[in-house]
């Protein structure tokens, strides 16, 4: 595509080079020019400058009065591959049951499990990508998908293969990430270090041998995986070239956070629960801290601090967690808004923790994540707007305009 975007109020999150990740005071810092133009060619930024030096060109021409242009957000954790809403679980949440006592009533991680077993890979696909369609629209220009709802060999390189196939056809960059230690399938009830040999000697060869995940991951929790299995997972990784982006500290803090870091984990994920020593592991590290505020609004747990974070100099990013048991939406515009409002994070810390951030904790910071000479021209053009904290300040709504990919 080849487009001139013209009178744009707002030209927000410009950067001359994505080498290093936003932490501290520049995770607030936002580079931002009024009244500007934009060249879009071949789908890429080409060049952009203020109104007064814009040039006259014969290619088509959109005017963006009193709008803002900013990148699309980037979804650095979702588990947008699954097979059936679980809604039901919402009613006996509400009627008193916590996430963890609806998983042993038979409903959470496994139920989707056995729901993804019984669904054919193309209608699993057919869904995924409706659902890519919705992703899109609602202004994310990249995204992380995770497997997890398979837990056996053959229905986690099912996950995979769609999101290949996603990769393959989507207008935006995708990761994939493996997740087979998810939850322990009921076979594996009194044997998990079976299954954790079936996760790192059986399933992960296979699925690095056929280049089928970017990724590797854990959901690291009392009466999920312990620490020997997070330590195990990661090395295993290791071995294949992928790195690990981990769900630790989402109800309980035990050393996830400090054994991640000191692992070389990519990203640290959830951390709703948080102690000091979690803060300095993250501070001396490079691992990126993610938040996943639609998750603790769903279950009504805390949220991730990413106050606190900021204040000690640890960079942050924010997603999603898409899925149909802890997080059923993929709305960033929302989670923008909580940032603001539950995480006490300015609109500016929040912008970067949604876009900058969020594309070095799924590596795409050369592609996507800000307005830059030479990345890909995946924009948000909002509604007629005052300036970026409209996004935040009117949460429930969505202030995109269109979107250009
Ligand atoms: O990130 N916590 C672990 N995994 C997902 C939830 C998965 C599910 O409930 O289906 C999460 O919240
Ligand atoms: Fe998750």
């Amino acid at each position: 595509m080849n487009i001139i975007l013209k009178n744009i109020k707002q030209l927000i999150g410009i950067t001359e080079n994505s080498d290093t990740i936003k932490k501290g005071k520049a995770q607030g810092e936002v580079k931002t020019l009024e009244n500007a133009y934009l060249i879009v060619r071949n789908n890429i930024i080409e060049s952009f400058g203020p109104m007064s030096e814009c040039p006259e060109l014969s290619i088509d021409s959109h005017d963006c009065a009193g709008r803002l242009v900013l990148p699309m957000y980037v979804d650095s954790h979702t588990h947008l591959i699954f097979a059936e809403s679980r809604s039901g679980e919402m009613k006996m949440r509400l009627h008193g049951k916590s996430y963890q006592e609806i998983a042993e009533a038979g409903g959470g991680i496994l139920n989707s499990a056995a729901k993804l077993h019984a669904m054919s890979e193309q209608q699993l696909y057919e869904e995924a990508q409706e659902r890519m369609g919705n992703v899109i629209k609602q202004g994310t220009g990249a995204i992380e998908i995770k497997s997890g709802y398979g837990l056996n060999i053959e229905d986690e390189m099912k996950m995979l293969r769609v999101i290949r196939v996603l990769k393959s056809l989507s207008p935006i960059p995708i990761k994939a990430t493996f997740l087979g230690a998810h939850a322990l399938p009921t076979a594996f009830k009194n044997n998990k270090d079976a299954y954790m040999y079936l996760v790192t000697k059986e399933m992960l060869p296979r699925i690095a041998g056929e280049g089928l995940a970017d990724y590797i991951d854990i959901f690291c929790e009392t009466g999920y995986f312990s620490l020997d299995d997070l330590k195990q997972v990661i090395e295993a990784g290791d071995k294949y070239g992928l790195k690990a982006k981990v769900h630790v500290n989402q109800f309980s803090s035990f050393g996830a956070v400090k054994m991640a870091c000191e692992m070389g984990a990519l990203s640290v994920d959830h951390l709703e629960i948080m102690n000091e020593d979690d803060y300095s592991a993250l501070a001396s590290s490079n691992t990126i801290a993610t938040g996943l505020p639609l998750c603790s609004l769903f279950l009504d747990i805390p949220y991730t601090p990413g106050r606190q974070l900021i204040d000690k100099n640890i960079p942050l990013a924010i997603a999603s967690d898409f899925n149909p048991g802890s997080s059923p939406s993929s709305n960033l515009n929302l989670a923008f808004g909580l940032a603001c409002s539950q995480m006490k994070l300015t609109p500016e810390e929040a912008f970067n923790a949604l876009t900058y951030n969020a594309a070095f904790a799924m590596e795409v910071q050369n592609e996507v994540g800000s307005i830059q000479v030479g990345k890909k021209a995946n924009l948000i053009v909002t509604k007629p707007a005052n300036g970026l904290e409209d996004i935040p300040y009117w949460f429930g709504d969505s202030m995109i305009g269109s979107v250009v990919v």
